[in-house]
């Protein structure tokens, strides 16, 4: 596979640390946010149809960000204002995390890269990826969970647009839906206590 070198980017790299979660516990997690081999076939679908269409997710996304004050805060420098550098950095990652979410194999590599995101998300790692003194310590757990709304809503007009049935629109989008569910949760991790995860 071709993979863009990607500043930061360190999915399957000894960068990573490893999910305390055991193989067994991930799959009992699969099971309960009903994700089975249709959904991973439809992944893959959405994958190509969303091919060439990444920066126009991203303008979507960056502008829901953009437009709420209360979310942009945690894109901020120290000095309180919206840090460019931070925004653009990100956004490579995150355009590449589309494309890794519809391509997911859910390995070990791929599990351990979703600790270190949801670490990325809290004060373990917030900044430390881009060099960014930022102004919140850590994105806070409620914005994250929420967030899941607005980042299936808007995925599925793209996922129509290349002319696939409404069923084949519908299964693409409901396994986009338990992907996010499944990653989000995993994110969450490192912000509760380990007995409670
Ligand atoms: C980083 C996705 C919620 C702010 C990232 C990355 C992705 C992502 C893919 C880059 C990961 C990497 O480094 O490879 C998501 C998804 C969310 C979510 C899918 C929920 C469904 C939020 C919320 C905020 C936020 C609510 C607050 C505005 C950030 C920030 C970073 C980041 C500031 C950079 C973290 C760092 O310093 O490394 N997010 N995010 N995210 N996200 Fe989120």
């Amino acid at each position: 596979m071709n993979t863009p070198a990607i500043p930061g980017y360190t999915l399957g790299t000894s960068n990573v640390a490893r999910s305390p979660l055991s193989d067994e516990e991930f799959a009992l997690l699969k099971q309960t946010v009903l994700l089975g081999e249709d959904d991973v076939r439809s992944l893959r679908l959405a994958g190509e149809v969303l091919d060439d269409q990444i920066e126009a997710v991203l303008d979507v996304w960056y502008g829901f960000v953009g437009s709420h004050p209360h979310l942009v805060y945690y894109f901020s420098g120290a000095d309180g204002k919206p840090n460019m550098d931070y925004l653009g950095g990100v956004r490579r990652r995150f355009g590449q995390w589309i494309r890794d979410t519809c391509a997911a194999n859910y390995d070990r590599a791929w599990l351990d890269y979703q600790y270190e995101i949801g670490l990325r998300h809290t004060s373990a790692k917030k900044g430390k990826t881009d060099g960014i003194a930022s102004a919140a310590q850590s994105i806070n757990l409620r914005y994250l969970i929420a967030f899941i709304v607005p980042i299936t809503a808007t995925i599925k007009p793209f996922l129509a647009k290349k002319g696939h049935s409404a069923a084949e629109v519908e299964a693409m989008h409901t396994a986009w839906f338990k992907s996010i569910t499944l990653q989000i949760t995993l994110w969450s991790e490192p912000y509760v206590a380990p007995s409670t995860f």
